[in-house]
């Protein structure tokens, strides 16, 4: 690693899908927040040519010679391009603390941290909308039909009722609502499940838009429930969430053994969080029964489990210290 500071670093939170997962991808809302527990990271240093190294994989890559399809070279040449510069003589050395394929937003935050480390070296700042835009280019790399919920709550910093082409509503909570986030350590490819829910959907339409139909309903609801904090309601609404992700068939026996166990203890309701099949889930608690929730997780097998709070300071980095763990 480089000794020398950087010419600049930018940076980017991971995200969690509170409801709406898949039915998105067809056009119902999906609420979803920033995870900033979890961050990915970019350092600029100068350079001889324009290098992207991965430094948690020890891979470099040369921005010239990488393949198109290449996420990291590609955010890259993106945001080259919308400066109309050549790819600079710098070295972005890139980190992240985000899980891969475990529904947490690791590839848009990666692409995020990069852009803005680039932004900042050349000393330029894109709106939102312009940002997010390129880093979805990025997502359609990686599953072929991307929403856009995951670009765009990493790059708002905030919690976002989102449609699918619609501007995003950054929302507010009446009042803070307590979560917990727990990994079931399987990775899961978001394309592999939402390609099987696209084959489940081609087979059987009617069966799928039903489906999507009481996700779309419920997410509505879920949205009245976080403006006036009731938290109680919400969490029922999370349970028959994730009774209708089961139906699509993208839940799995890791992520339902980690809900049960959240419920068991006393949570408000559980559900995966993201592509599911593995990945994270998430529940919903009250701040009297964080502690022995997360102890029910961590005896069931979560791998980890983060704690996070929507409603209050959830887009601030400074929420990192007093949820972390
Ligand atoms: O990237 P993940 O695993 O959090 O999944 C994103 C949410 C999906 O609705 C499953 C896919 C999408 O593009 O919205």
């Amino acid at each position: 690693m480089t000794a020398a500071a950087p010419l600049a670093v930018g940076t980017a939170p991971g995200k969690f899908i509170l409801c709406g997962e898949h039915a998105v991808v067809y056009g119902r809302p999906a609420i979803a927040a920033p995870l900033f527990q979890v961050q990915a990271r970019a350092a600029v240093y100068p350079d001889r040519e324009c290098v992207v190294a991965a430094v948690d994989i020890q891979r470099r890559l040369r921005v010239a010679a990488a393949p198109d399809d290449e996420p990291l070279a590609t955010i890259v040449r993106l945001v080259c391009a919308e400066l109309g510069q050549p790819p600079p003589p710098w070295r972005i050395d890139v980190s992240s603390e985000i899980p891969i394929a475990s529904g947490l937003g690791s590839g848009a935050a990666v692409a995020t941290a990069t852009a803005r480390g680039l932004l900042a070296a050349f000393g330029v700042e894109l709106p939102a909308e312009r940002l997010s835009a390129l880093v979805y280019e990025v997502e359609k790399l990686h599953h072929g039909t991307p929403s856009g919920i995951d670009n765009t709550v990493v790059v708002y910093g905030q919690p976002v009722w989102f449609v699918r082409g619609a501007p995003p509503q950054p929302f507010a909570a009446g009042a803070p609502l307590h979560l917990l986030v727990a990994d079931t350590g399987v990775a899961s490819p978001t394309r592999l499940a939402v390609g099987d829910v696209r084959r489940g959907w081609e087979a059987d339409p009617g069966r799928y838009e039903a489906l999507f139909d009481g996700v779309g309903a419920l997410v509505t609801q879920a949205r009245a429930c976080i403006e006036s904090g009731d938290a109680p309601a919400l969490g029922a609404l999370l349970n028959e969430n994730q009774s209708l992700l089961a139906e699509m068939g993208v839940s799995s026996p890791e992520l339902d053994h980690l809900v049960a166990a959240a419920r068991q203890a006393g949570c408000l309701g559980a559900k995966l969080s993201g592509g599911g099949r593995g990945g994270n889930m998430i529940a919903l608690v009250t701040p009297d029964k964080v502690e022995v929730v997360r102890a029910a997780l961590q005896a069931a097998g979560a791998k980890k489990v983060m704690r996070a709070t929507l409603g209050r300071n959830t887009n601030r980095p400074s929420h990192r210290e007093d949820d972390a763990g």
